[in-house]
């Protein structure tokens, strides 16, 4: 071997890498945030094989201090990562050797880069599922307090954003509550999946070394190692679920983005955004512009491309191992930083946010919202059949619409002149208040029933 050739795994060659062999063959550039977790992971195989009797404890203790002091280094910022070294794995166990001499060689007994990486990505995917879902409960908990100040302020539901009928406030924010719910329990699914060890896979076949892999599976506290060492190193479906369970949070955060961007613009004025949250414009002195949810819609692009991206690098891979899964990593990390930002940023729009039940409310009452309430009343009132409602309902509508009037402003013989059945006492439902008051059915929108699922979420969220 020469001097040029890797130290950590240049036996058989005669010269180093091309420059552009390295800068391809490298992942050092971001692989360096695996740092944490690939000591953790060293530190169990060690202690793993000091237990099972393949290196001695004095050789096991020597490790255990050097891979501590390049924590520490790393940690402080004093660690030089070299490209020439490749990855995290290396430059980890090149300094190791510097710092404590032959016992570092010992380190990679029974044990290869494959599973070594298989572990450490599990390890850092695992721990970002928690802080996800522990962003998602935070922005479910602003959420609830938005939906218990106005579980009574009535305002538009859209359906083709068209006026369709009213709903509460209170209702409409509890609806992104349980899609976050599904979302953490999404990410929870998948994490409980990962939870398995693949160190101790070696290469590819495991080892003919007596290792144990329970010990080094509970020291990292996975629940069991994985089966089948071919598997352990060649798939990555937990990333993928993980980028697919986040692409799922960044769409629904999406929705509720493209809202916020609907409601505090000036044709509709159902919200104001805190200045914390808004931006000016260089040249239009009187805009604020709701960047940060234009932001959180935008990067959803992002977080899905990252799931796309790893899709397509795995699909069609030979078992097991290929270099093409070192490219899981910038997507993982991608997606996560950017599903961690979008998660703070709209619970901080959503805590800031303040609607106006004024505007809500004169919202509510136009555009015809509580046609189907009329046509229920003739229902109910007048025995008619829905169909024949509907078409009654249908022509004061258009009457109404020909006299630029809403609803309650018809006189009883104009709406008499459509249907001989109606009575004053339709003028109960034609208000928006009443029409939401009455959706009292498990799951709707009404104060009383919104009012239960916040005290319901309250308790699951403390
Ligand atoms: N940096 C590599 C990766 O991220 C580590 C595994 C390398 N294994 C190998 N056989 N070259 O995938």
């Amino acid at each position: 071997m020469t001097d040029d050739a890797n130290k950590m795994w240049g036996g058989r060659f005669e010269a180093g890498p091309d420059a552009i062999m390295e800068a391809i063959n490298a992942s050092i550039g971001f692989d360096q945030r695996l740092a944490r977790h690939d000591i953790e992971g060293s530190l169990a195989h060690a202690a793993m094989l000091a237990a099972t009797g393949i290196i001695t404890d004095s050789d096991a203790k020597a490790i255990r201090e050097g891979l501590l002091t390049v924590l520490s280094e790393i940690e402080t910022g004093t660690f030089r990562f070299q490209v020439a070294l490749e990855d995290i794995h290396m430059n980890i166990e090149s300094h190791l050797q510097k710092l404590i001499g032959t016992p570092a060689g010992r380190l990679h007994t029974a044990r290869s880069r494959n599973d070594q990486v298989a572990t450490d990505l599990r390890l850092w995917v695992r721990d970002q599922c928690d802080a996800a879902i522990a962003g998602i409960r935070a922005l479910q908990r602003a959420l609830v307090d938005q939906a218990e100040a106005g579980a009574d302020w009535v305002m538009p539901g859209f359906t083709h954003l068209q006026t369709a009928q009213p709903v509460t406030w209170g209702h409409h924010m509890m609806a992104y509550v349980e899609m976050l719910e599904r979302d953490a329990s999404r990410l929870g699914d998948a994490r409980n999946r990962m939870n398995e060890c693949p160190l101790g896979a070696c290469a590819l076949a495991g080892t003919s070394f007596p290792i144990d892999r329970d010990a080094t599976a509970s020291a990292l506290g996975f629940d069991r190692p994985m089966a089948n060492s071919l598997d352990a190193v060649a798939d990555r479906d937990f990333a993928l679920e993980f980028l697919a369970a986040s692409a799922i949070v960044a769409t629904h955060l999406s929705r509720l983005a493209e809202e916020i961007v609907i409601w505090s613009s000036a044709q509709f004025r159902f919200v104001s955004l805190s200045d914390r949250y808004s931006t000016g414009s260089s040249i239009m002195p009187q805009k604020r512009n709701p960047d940060a949810a234009e932001l959180v819609r935008a990067k959803t692009g992002r977080i899905l491309g990252s799931a796309v991206g790893l899709f397509t690098v795995m699909k069609g891979l030979a078992l097991a191992y290929s270099k093409d899964l070192q490219e899981d990593k910038e997507q993982v990390f991608d997606a996560a930083d950017s599903l961690m930002l979008v998660l703070a940023a709209m619970e901080g729009m959503v805590r800031d946010m303040s609607a106006d039940p004024d505007v809500l409310t004169a919202a509510a009452s136009s555009g015809y919202s509580t046609s189907t309430d009329l046509a229920d009343w003739l229902v109910r009132e007048a025995g008619l059949p829905f169909r024949e409602a509907h078409e009654a309902t249908g022509r004061l509508v258009a009457m109404a619409e020909a006299e630029n009037k809403e609803l309650q402003e018809l006189t009883l013989e104009q709406m008499k002149s459509v249907h001989k059945a109606i009575t004053d006492q339709v003028r109960d439902v034609l208000g928006a208040e009443s029409s939401v008051r009455s959706r009292t059915s498990f799951g709707g929108t009404a104060p009383e029933r919104v009012r239960e699922q916040v005290v319901l979420w309250r308790e699951r969220l403390s």
